[in-house]
């Protein structure tokens, strides 16, 4: 989604801001821009509409500056044209501002605050940037005009504000949306996630709802709307720039489909050291055993990771477990239990879906736990408990080694939470050994990389539509595998529970429709495969993916037994890697589908 930058006090900041974009530009984008100032009189405007290399080529060797603030924009106000593009700016030509979120009552504002001015763009940014000008105009110091007009902001924002006539100063707020300053030796950095600068500090301070921040090349001045300063120390950000590297791969995608294995084991290392019990926070615990239900709460591939979560709970914890959307929870609130727990799964821990349901919740008084891969997310910092995935940075926006590590944090506390409630089957359940299991099985699917892609080939290389079937926890991958192809290759995918086609949707396979199958539970494998013959009735192009124990003659992947609640962690390596070939061979840009974001911060 929308990514923000600032520096200020570096002689180079274009290229600090051009580098920093880049390193953002995996979130998802339509259009890109900064603005920067050398503090002695010039200062330079660029926008431009698509990729961050059209922005580049339009920096001449004048764009220079000391201080400036950049953007790669997702649209959401206003179609992505150069006049929407970030630096939005006020008609006086005094005030830039970069901004990140959605200001949901802009047009109510612009009536009542702006009758006079005629807006250049589509954007709520502009309308936000021009009541800063407004109230300067009217008499007000800039830092309290910037004050006043976000008071005003209904919805999220994180922004950040130059005064040209100031260069000296920059402006920063927040509400919703992340935003983090960073500080090194003489200057300052802002950016919506630390990756964007993390090749010139690991020194970063969080920003909270409702803060503002003045900064200049040595000064950091703390505040809320109302006035009172903040004291706060910087954190240390560990994850390496390297860790964000493609290495060999020609995509982040495939690079991080290939690091699942790893993530196994490191989770196995974080969770379970020595491989009896894994090791959860005991307050966790006791908030979890207290609980008569879990809600797990997440969006897309998340929400399909929880629907495999839930069995997991049910079977080794004893607790009922429900899975939502969070996008649908938060406005439709379904009737709770006596003692509901709520666990927020997110790769990001940003997704703005999820964190209105936190917020909801928690007014209510319920507890929370998030499982996250970014320790500092908002998620994680407002949740009263934050467990870790460990996979390392997700580039690619498609989601794959942090869909398998949320499976794998979810067995490692079902287990931990069944051992502490001494549940039988808690008892008995080596999930270590699983984990492990599940690596060796990944590492097998990745060595199978060439015969998967023929397949690929062979399956969906003209296609329009692709189903994926299965039952159990194969229609959880069913879904996932769809999603995958759906998002990255563009062809109209479907998952669906293998017992329903017959009820409808069985229709629409025509001769060579291409349909996987995922047989994987040994209860219901018998009826996965009677469904997949009534599709092979009807000429559809069948692909069965069987485990080991379950395996028959023709099947066209074989893949590691484990148990059969874990089958997920292997299976949808499969359909991982399908996805993956059918976009490579369509030519597409794997990593940045279009119209997709990497971190959804709009609801
Ligand atoms: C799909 C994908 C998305 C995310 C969803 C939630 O590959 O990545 O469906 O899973 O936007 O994001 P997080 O997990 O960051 O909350």
């Amino acid at each position: 989604m929308c990514g923000i930058v600032g520096v200020i006090g570096r002689q180079d900041a274009t290229q600090v801001l051009l580098k920093g974009l880049e390193k953002l530009e995996y979130r998802g984008y339509d259009s890109a821009g900064l603005y920067v100032n050398d503090q002695q009189g010039h200062d330079h405007l660029v926008r431009r509409v698509g990729r961050i290399a059209a922005l580049e080529a339009a920096i001449t060797p004048a764009v220079t500056g000391t201080m400036g603030i950049g953007h790669t924009r997702w649209a959401t106000n206003g179609k992505p044209t150069e006049a929407n593009a970030h630096p939005q700016r006020s008609s006086d030509d005094r005030f830039y501002l970069v901004h990140n979120g959605v200001i949901t009552n802009a047009q109510a504002l612009a009536a009542q605050y702006l009758p006079a001015v005629t807006l250049a763009s589509d954007t709520d940014t502009e309308v936000l940037v021009q009541l800063v000008a407004a109230f300067v105009q009217s008499g007000t110091a800039t830092v309290a005009a910037f004050k006043q007009a976000l008071s005003l902001c209904e919805g999220s924002y994180a922004c950040c504000l130059v005064d040209r006539l100031d260069p000296s100063h920059l402006y920063v707020g927040k509400n919703k949306s992340p935003l983090l300053i960073g500080q090194g030796d003489g200057f300052h950095v802002v950016a919506s996630d630390a990756l964007a600068m993390l090749d010139l500090t690991d020194q970063f301070i969080e920003l909270k709802d409702g803060e503002v921040v003045t900064l200049t090349a040595t000064t950091c001045r703390i505040e809320t709307l109302a006035g009172e300063q903040r004291l706060r120390e910087p954190i240390t950000v560990t994850i390496t720039d390297g860790a964000a590297d493609k290495g060999p791969y020609p995509y982040y995608m495939l690079k991080e489909i290939n690091e699942q294995p790893a993530v196994m084991r490191r989770l196995v290392t974080a969770y379970a050291p020595d491989a009896a019990a894994p090791v959860v926070d005991p307050a966790l615990l006791k908030l979890l055993a207290a609980a008569d239900r879990l809600y797990i709460v997440a969006a897309g591939t998340s929400y399909h990771a929880g629907l495999v979560g839930k069995p997991l709970f049910e079977r080794l914890a004893n607790v009922p477990t429900e899975v939502h959307l969070a996008s649908e929870f938060g406005y439709h609130q379904p009737l709770l239990s006596a003692h509901p727990v709520f666990i927020f799964l997110s790769q990001s821990g940003e997704t703005a879906d999820s964190r209105q349901v936190l917020v909801a919740i928690q007014k209510q008084g319920f507890k929370s736990l998030t499982i996250t891969n970014v320790a500092t997310s908002t998620l994680a910092r407002e949740a009263d408990f934050a467990l870790g995935l460990h996979a390392g940075p997700e580039i690619a926006v498609a989601s794959t080694k942090a869909y398998t590590a949320q499976i794998a944090v979810e067995a490692l506390l079902a287990t931990a939470l069944g051992q502490a409630k001494r549940v039988p089957a808690a008892a008995s359940f080596d999930v270590a050994h699983q984990l492990s299991l599940a690596a060796a099985g990944q590492q097998a699917v990745l060595d199978a990389t060439d015969r998967i892609h023929a397949l690929a080939t062979a399956m969906f290389e003209d296609t329009r539509d692709a189903f994926f079937i299965g039952r159990g926890v194969d229609h959880a991958v069913s879904l996932e595998a769809a999603l995958k192809l759906k998002e990255i290759s563009y062809v109209q995918a479907e998952g669906f529970a293998a017992g329903e086609l017959k009820h409808g949707t069985i229709a629409l396979i025509t001769p060579g429709t291409p349909v996987t199958a995922f047989i994987s539970d040994p209860v219901t494998a018998a009826h996965t495969r009677s469904n997949a013959q009534e599709v092979e009735a009807r000429g559809g192009h069948v692909l069965r993916v069987a485990t080991q124990s379950l395996a028959q003659p023709g099947d066209d992947l074989v893949v590691a037994d484990l148990d059969a609640a874990l089958t997920p962690l292997v299976t949808i390596v499969v359909g991982q890697l399908l996805a993956y070939f059918t976009s490579f061979d369509r030519g597409y840009d794997v990593d940045r589908p279009r119209n997709l974001a990497k971190s959804v911060t709009v609801e």
